[in-house]
């Protein structure tokens, strides 16, 4: 059968097997289920979102329990650890499955785009159907046909994506917010960081494409949207009518109706000033910007090919405060990168101490295979780096408690999210700022857009009470 595009083709196969389950469910008289677990970034939380959405279409219904028939790992690799719970989570599965006849579990994401892992995962755990990666996410429907049809392990691994397939299903997880993909993959070769060979290089969609996506999202109830790439502050340069992310921003933030825009990650080699303009300029783009440091010394910065000095960061940060005084800055921070000395720690200490961060991620270094850093000798002992990691974890929690304490008294909007996971007669959300408050309130407020004023400051969180204005 010949296809008009990609799109058309995976709609059809997603019917036909819709077709398959009901069959199956008429005569056993059970619905089907799938889980997806998501492991790593907002780009993987926005993909599970897409799986999820085929899944539902082809007549799969969502449970919370990993003992689904059909059960997918979207996993994260920009960390050991983050391997490390996977081969866990899937030994552990081993006995789920024996007990679960038909069941099939699927491993996706940037783990899956690493051969070393798919080869270790073929041999050792063998209740693995289907494997697929970054690039294939539309094929699911596909995959699973395959599975089906031909009963062997499917795997399907593409190391780059010449295609960008628009308009297949996907789910929210919140009927009220959700994330936008405006570009995929990443150009910056970081040295430590194994994204560019995992989610390949950059692309970014058209823009009409982006516009229209959030368009029915906000017609659907969408309030708030959140713009995702690995580094937007890139986007659109390989487009063919090139488009700057400030431009972008600017259009998105025109969109009537949207409440919120929030967008990540921003490089700050990157960040430029029309950007600054766009943000300070309109009242619908959160006043908040998650701008990774990575270090604050200078010799690390450069060893980490950052292509910025900490003065040009300092210079950054001074710009976006001059520009928007209220702005939340949250940061990434890498500790015992191979040659990190005591004092290139100090500088990235000072630096934190400096900008008064409003929050921070904070890692320990972990060498990936592939990447330049992993041929760097590593000569700092576990001890000396646990001990920064604390040094460092404790001046940032002091400087978030210090950033809430700066909002303490003040009626900020607010974001209701969920109910309270503790007491049902409060609920909790989000200021623009990206912190959370808890609040006495019922769940109909849940998706709105609320005047809160802060009470309390919990260190990690703000108690508040609504107030009308
Ligand atoms: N080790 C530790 N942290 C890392 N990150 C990326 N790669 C590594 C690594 N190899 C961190 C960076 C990035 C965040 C998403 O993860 O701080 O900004
Ligand atoms: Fe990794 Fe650097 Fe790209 Fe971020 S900008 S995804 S840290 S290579």
């Amino acid at each position: 059968m010949e296809y008009l595009d990609e799109t058309e083709k995976q709609l059809s196969i997603i019917e036909e097997l819709s077709r398959r389950l009901k069959a199956e469910e008429e005569k056993t008289g059970v619905k089907k289920t799938f889980h997806v677990v998501t492991f790593g970034c907002q780009m993987n939380a926005r993909d599970s979102e897409k799986l999820a959405g085929i899944l539902r279409r082809i007549g799969y219904v969502e449970t919370d329990t990993e003992d689904a028939d059909f059960v997918i790992y979207n996993t994260c690799t920009v960390r050991e650890n983050a391997d490390l719970r996977v081969y866990g989570r899937l030994g552990q599965m081993k006995r789920v499955k024996e007990k679960h006849p038909g069941m099939l579990i699927a491993l996706c994401g940037c783990m899956m785009q690493e051969p070393a892992a798919v080869e270790k995962i073929r041999k050792s755990y063998r209740n693995v159907d289907i494997i697929f990666g970054t690039h294939n996410i539309f094929k699911l429907a596909q995959l699973i046909q395959e599975r089906l049809d031909t009963g062997e392990i499917v795997v399907d691994i593409w190391p780059d994506r010449d295609m960008i397939v628009e308009n297949l299903p996907s789910e929210r997880k919140y009927p009220f917010k959700c994330g936008v993909n405006i570009m995929f993959g990443c150009n910056n070769f970081c040295s430590y960081c194994i994204v560019p060979y995992v989610r390949g290089r950059e692309r970014s969609r058209r823009p009409e494409d982006i516009l229209s996506e959030i368009r029915a999202d906000v017609a659907d109830g969408v309030v708030e949207v959140m713009l995702l790439g690995q580094n937007v502050n890139s986007y659109g340069k390989n487009l063919e009518t090139p488009v700057s992310f400030a431009q972008l921003l600017r259009q998105v933030s025109e969109i009537d109706g949207l409440q919120r825009i929030r967008f990540m990650t921003s490089h700050p080699k990157d960040l430029s000033d029309e950007l600054i303009a766009v943000m300070a300029d309109a009242d619908n783009i959160c006043r908040h910007i998650h701008l990774p440091v990575q270090s604050g010394s200078n010799r690390i910065l450069k060893a980490m090919n950052r292509h910025y000095t900490r003065e040009d960061y300092l210079r950054l940060v001074d710009k976006l405060r001059t520009a928007m005084p209220d702005i939340a800055i949250t940061t990434d921070i890498i500790v015992g990168y191979p040659e990190e000395t005591e004092q290139d720690f100090q500088d990235t200490l000072d630096l934190v101490k400096e900008v008064g961060y409003d929050g921070a991620f904070t890692f320990i270094y972990s060498k990936r295979t592939g990447t330049p850093a992993a041929k760097i000798p590593y000569n700092i002992s576990k001890e000396e780096i646990k001990d920064r990691f604390d040094r460092l974890l404790a001046q940032v929690q002091c400087d978030s408690k210090k950033a809430l304490e700066k909002r303490l008294g003040t009626v900020q909007s607010v974001l209701v999210e969920s109910p309270n996971d503790h007491d049902p007669s409060m609920v909790t959300g989000r200021l623009e700022s990206n912190a959370i408050v808890h609040f006495p309130g019922s769940a109909d407020l849940i998706g709105r857009i609320v005047q809160v004023k802060m009470t309390e400051n919990r260190s990690f969180y703000y108690i508040g009470e609504r107030v009308s204005v």
